[in-house]
């Protein structure tokens, strides 16, 4: 601990022209209990040869920074990015455009940070301080030597000196700046009906009833589930099992009979109305209101759906309504038939939005009611 009397001995007079940044800077430090153990300059002699080596290393980080950002920003806008059904080649490069942005990005910061570090290694001063603490407000003159001492950072950091640095620091900053807000352009494109229509809408079908199928392609009948049991149904429509269609994953369920009769006394107007249950079978989305996992474990004995994800459950006998974990949304419910064929179709689409809540989704059935 350094004593009040040594500090006073060493005290100088701020007012004193011939003191020079860096004893102005030593006196803020001694003021603030700091004590200056070691502090060496990297290059005594400013604009060595090392020296200019050294910052064309840290521009080049900040120019390779700048350039990912570009990059990202770049992809962002003119990467292919919607799902044009299976494809492959030239036409599948859809499937690059996430990892296209995790690398881009990814090597922005990196460079960004490796010339960060390059400058604050290979460039700042060598100095270790110790420093007592203390408490209590600052006067005015403890703040001129805080500016002081942010003068003398300044200095050393060596921006005035180093117009290469500082171009190269602003190359690097501002696409990194660019890439962090160009994300938001994706809000500016109306979704359009995408988030309330699903691959059971007979539009995808030339306005006739969409069938329920498999994920290889086969149509489903009642006989091809047991009691108790469910499968995952898609639209039996072209590309219907594929990420084209990745809001219409379904499940259908048989009941058992008191499970089937429950439900059918719980079920709300709109479903009842809409005939949304045909025999013992139910058909729920997949998809968790959660944040959009598949719910698919199913608990025949206590009729409940788990979410894998998050642990929300949904009780089956009673619209799906959520009853433990995050979920707030019930699943929503198909309305199903059969045809004079024996196979399972959508009577109509999704009567409320499937997935996650959003802004101004409609909402759940039983405010629909109301
Ligand atoms: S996504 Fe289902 S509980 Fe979180």
């Amino acid at each position: 601990m350094v004593s009040e009397n040594k500090k006073d001995s060493e005290r100088v007079d701020l007012n004193d022209p011939k003191l020079t940044r860096f004893d102005i800077y030593k006196e803020a430090l001694r003021k603030d209990d700091i004590e200056i153990l070691h502090y060496e300059p990297r290059f005594p002699t400013p604009g060595t040869k090392e020296e200019k080596r050294m910052e064309r290393i840290v521009a080049m980080m900040f120019v390779l920074a700048g350039l990912f950002a570009l990059g990202f920003v770049a992809v962002m806008a003119f990467w292919p990015w919607e799902y044009p059904g299976e494809v492959t080649g030239w036409d599948a490069w859809f499937k690059w455009q996430t990892p296209m942005l995790g690398i881009t990005l990814g090597l922005s910061l990196a460079f960004f940070g490796i010339g960060i570090l390059t400058w604050a290694k290979k460039l700042l001063p060598v100095e270790e301080f110790v420093q007592d603490r203390h408490d209590g407000g600052s006067s005015m003159e403890d703040r001129k030597l805080a500016e002081a001492t942010i003068y003398n950072m300044t200095e050393d950091i060596g921006l005035k000196r180093r117009p290469l640095l500082k171009k190269a620091f602003l190359f690097g900053a501002a696409p990194l700046g660019l890439a962090a807000v160009a994300p938001l352009g994706g809000l500016i494109k109306d979704p359009g009906d995408s988030l309330t229509k699903t691959g059971f809408h007979p539009d995808h079908n030339d306005g006739q009833p969409v069938r329920l199928m498999n994920m290889d392609g086969s149509q489903l009948r009642p006989d091809m589930v047991s009691v108790g049991g469910q499968v995952t149904a898609f639209p039996a429509i072209p590309g219907g099992a594929t990420n084209k269609y990745a809001n219409s994953s379904t499940l259908l369920i048989h009941l058992r009979d008191d499970d089937a009769a429950e439900l059918r006394e719980n079920l709300y107007p709109m479903y009842r109305d809409a005939d949304a249950v045909w025999g013992n079978f139910v058909a729920y989305s997949k998809i968790c209101t959660h944040v959009g996992c598949p719910a698919s474990l199913y608990e025949q004995h206590t009729h409940r759906l788990l979410c894998p994800c998050h642990q929300s459950q949904f009780n089956v006998v009673d619209n799906a309504a959520p009853v433990f974990g995050p979920a707030a949304r019930h699943l929503p419910m198909l309305p199903i038939s059969v045809d004079e064929e024996g196979y399972f179709y959508a009577t109509q689409d999704y009567l409320i939005p499937v997935g996650p809540a959003y802004w101004n989704r409609p909402s759940l059935p039983e405010e629909v009611e109301e």
